[in-house]
């Protein structure tokens, strides 16, 4: 067959990206351009001003990636785009070049769910192996899906409030660590030890997830000593918070692994960066005696690659959408 090349365009949060992948699994160019630095000065992504960011940015990130790749638009077999879940502003912006890049080129656009994104960040690392389990944990999701192929999704498990990530980017916050948090409080928690007393979430045998009752005793903690002007000792705050976090993130997935009679484990999404959380689920992996695939540091957080690979079996199976194609703001896994 054919070498298939997809454009690939993300832009539902607050980094502008574009890719192109050949046959879903090769990246031969990719640019992200983050907006971090700005909406760090706010403590947090200010839905707004990412979205003005990304209409100033994503002509440039078209150029930029077709320059690295030293290809045109016209060599694409197809134009992708994350059209949900995400800022419905941000959204827009990708949605609306994919589409126009379709429109003038004359190229089949196909629609991609930014959470199958992540999950097939996997595949630019090695062919994922089905049926399998994946945990996605980035900083708006909390999921364990089973997946029997490629696109059978079934949801195992989620959170029934806060995701991890956004967990982390709070803790960080408090702790007066920075946007965003997760690698902050990694950094911080190489540091610390091991020594308060958090509550565990959700201590029961159910695969859903909740994580506010963590965030809200982590935020009354800091502000009770605080109060008493007594000293926080961050580093090991950091830590404590960190191992509660990751071991019920392992202790569910080993959960599923049991019930589920699971082989093949990966692991998606920004949380997924975090060689603490890897760690962890390399042993669980061993004494499982499963076999986990992470994806690449690079694509563990916003990319337009993962959109690129996800991409790929929806274009086998001429799964097009139409111009007419709108985002979605809203929590999906279609
Ligand atoms: O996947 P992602 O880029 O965006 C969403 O789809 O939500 O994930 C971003 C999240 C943020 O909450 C960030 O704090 C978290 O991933 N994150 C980490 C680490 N690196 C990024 N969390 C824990 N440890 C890390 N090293
Ligand atoms: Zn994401």
């Amino acid at each position: 067959m054919k070498d298939v090349y997809i454009l690939a365009v993300e832009s539902s949060c607050d980094e502008t990206s574009m890719a192109i992948v050949k046959n879903g699994c090769e990246v031969v160019a990719c640019t992200i351009l983050t907006q971090m630095d700005t909406h760090a000065l706010y403590g947090g992504v200010v839905p707004e001003i990412a979205s003005r960011m990304h209409i100033e940015n994503i002509t440039m990130v078209l150029e930029e990636t077709l320059k690295k790749a030293k290809m045109k638009v016209e060599e694409m077999d197809a134009i992708a785009v994350t059209y949900a879940p995400g800022l419905m502003g941000s959204l827009l912006v990708g949605l609306e070049a994919a589409k126009t890049l379709s429109f003038i080129y004359n190229k089949p656009l196909i629609a991609v769910n930014h959470i199958i994104g992540h999950i097939y960040a996997n595949n630019l690392e090695s062919k994922m192996e089905f049926p399998l389990l994946a945990l996605v944990v980035s900083g708006g999701h909390t999921y364990l899906i089973y997946m029997e192929d490629d696109y059978k999704f079934k949801i195992l498990g989620s959170t029934l409030d806060d995701a991890v990530g956004e967990c982390f980017d709070k803790v960080a916050r408090v702790l007066d660590l920075g946007y965003p948090g997760g690698p902050k409080v990694e950094k911080l928690a190489l540091e610390g030890k091991d020594t308060y007393s958090l509550p565990i979430p959700m201590n029961n045998d159910s695969l859903d997830f909740s994580y506010s009752g963590l965030k809200s005793s982590i935020i009354n903690l800091v502000h009770n000593e605080n109060q008493r002007g007594n000293e926080i000792r961050k580093a090991d705050l950091a830590c404590s918070f960190q191992n509660v976090a990751f071991d019920e993130l392992i202790r569910k997935t080993s959960l599923a692994i049991d019930k589920y009679k699971i082989k093949n484990l990966i692991v998606a999404g920004g949380v997924s960066a975090s060689c603490e959380l890897r760690k962890k689920l390399e042993q669980l992996a061993q004494n499982k005696n499963v076999h986990l695939t992470v994806p690449n540091f690079k694509y563990c957080t916003d990319n337009a690659a993962m959109i690129g690979a996800a991409a790929y079996p929806l274009f086998k199976d001429k799964k097009f959408s139409s111009l007419a194609l709108n985002a979605k703001s809203v929590e999906t896994l279609q």
